[in-house]
């Protein structure tokens, strides 16, 4: 999944990002990268070293982002580029970072263009290391790991585990994937200090499954979507993110802690754990509100039961409810409300009920909104009895817009949507 591709905009015009390529097969795998950050309207400046060009052209990297790799300090350009390159940068990200270039850009050299602009920049810095495996265990590897991230700050995204160049079969020093990169940017591009940097923040999202027998359940038609949007959200807006969900097919969102679960009483379980360390706490999820009392210890047959089936259900825990008291002091709390009828008047029930700050009203049975679509058409009421009505917007915007109100309220400003 690549989430930013449902942005209808470019979120990041204006955003200058310096990428610097450096001597790695995974070098072939910058050039997706350098066409993400274009499409999402960044600029982006591909600082190539000498042995990176051995591996991929600069060429590419022109055609992908419409502007001319720099490649040289030693040319008329060079000279005065590792300056401007490096001044204005609001991102310099190094993809793939090799065991040499961390080695230099652990002892401060300026050896090379790409060092230089290092040195030149104030921008976050965020490096994808890629070797092979037993360059990445090296001890002296390790040091300048830890210096670049301990004593400079820049954050070391990786490498991950996997399949490593041919002929060295799998092991730890494989680059993160571009898509997680591109993650990490957004999240560096909110600033180094986010609008929730420091917080952290409770999602819960996703249908639960309440088991019938090993084989079947009662459900609903949740996606998780709305609960993945305002978790990924958070997170990039430097939140510590905690995303609690029931059985959903989307993929982890990049950078957050997920908890799957099946049932409801299992996200209770899951909810009690955390809640209490988490200043802003979303629930997001359409919990079952019923669950069989007796699930079938083995599959129900036809032949045992004849033409009818009669299951006795009980009522599941109001997670919502039951943690209302867990929650820190100043903590936020947002509930959703999906109504067929008479929405905003049970919302506000429900806010009442549940003691939430906030509640998502969105109207079921609607094409575009609701469940397992991208869009939601939502109204979001406060507890003083404001009413803020939202377009149809992608579910990621929505969340966007929960977490401004969120955010005011935080800031100790008014809750109601008139005010705003
Ligand atoms: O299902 P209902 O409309 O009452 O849901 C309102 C809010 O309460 C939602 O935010 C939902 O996530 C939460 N809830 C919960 N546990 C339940 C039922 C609902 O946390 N058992």
């Amino acid at each position: 999944m690549f989430p930013w591709s449902l942005q209808p905009r470019r979120p990041w015009q204006g955003r200058r990002v310096v990428l610097g390529v450096t001597g790695g097969i995974a070098a072939y795998k910058s050039i997706q990268l350098a066409r993400d950050l274009t499409l999402l309207g960044s600029q982006v400046d591909v600082v190539m070293t000498e042995a990176a060009r051995r591996f991929v052209g600069p060429l590419s990297f022109e055609g992908v982002t419409g502007r001319r790799v720099a490649r040289s300090l030693w040319s008329a350009d060079g000279s005065a580029l590792h300056l401007s390159l490096g001044r204005d940068a609001h991102l310099f990200v190094v993809a793939p970072a090799t065991a040499d270039f961390l080695a230099r850009a652990a002892h401060g050299r300026a050896d090379d263009l790409l060092t230089t602009v290092l040195l030149a920049t104030r921008a976050p810095v965020l490096l994808a290391p890629a070797m092979n495996h037993r360059m990445w265990d090296h001890p002296q590897t390790g040091a300048n790991v830890q210096h670049c991230r301990d004593r400079l700050g820049y954050h070391i995204l990786g490498p991950h585990e996997g399949r490593l160049g041919a002929g060295e079969g799998s092991g730890m020093g494989r680059m993160v994937e571009p898509s997680h990169i591109v993650e990490w940017c957004g999240r560096l591009l909110s600033g180094r200090t986010g609008s929730l940097s420091g917080r952290s923040v409770l999602v819960t999202a996703g249908p639960t499954r309440e088991p019938l027998d090993p084989v079947r359940f009662l459900g609903n038609r949740s996606s998780g979507r709305m609960g993945f949007s305002v978790a990924r959200e958070a997170w990039l807006r430097g939140a510590d993110v905690t995303l609690v969900s029931g059985p959903s097919s989307l993929p982890d969102p990049v950078g957050i802690r997920v908890i799957r679960v099946e049932t409801a009483r299992d996200m209770l379980g899951a909810v009690e754990a955390h809640v209490a360390s988490a200043q802003i706490v979303v629930y997001a999820a359409a919990v079952a509100d019923y669950r069989p009392m007796k699930p079938a210890s083995r599959k129900t047959r036809k032949s045992h039961t004849g033409d009818r089936l009669t299951v006795e259900l009980g009522v599941n825990p109001d997670i919502a409810a039951e943690t209302a008291s867990l929650t820190p002091a100043g903590g936020i709390r947002v509930g959703f409300a999906l109504e067929t009828d008479d929405l905003l008047e049970r919302a506000g029930e429900k806010l009442r009920a549940k003691g939430f700050d906030l509640i998502v009203a969105n109207p079921a049975g609607e094409d575009d909104a609701g469940f397992d679509v991208d869009t939601n058409r939502v109204t979001i009421l406060d507890r003083h009895g404001g009413t803020q009505d939202l377009p149809l917007l992608l579910k990621d915007e929505v969340a966007g817009r929960i977490l401004d109100r969120v955010e005011s309220l935080l800031e100790g400003g008014m809750a109601s949507g008139a005010a705003l």
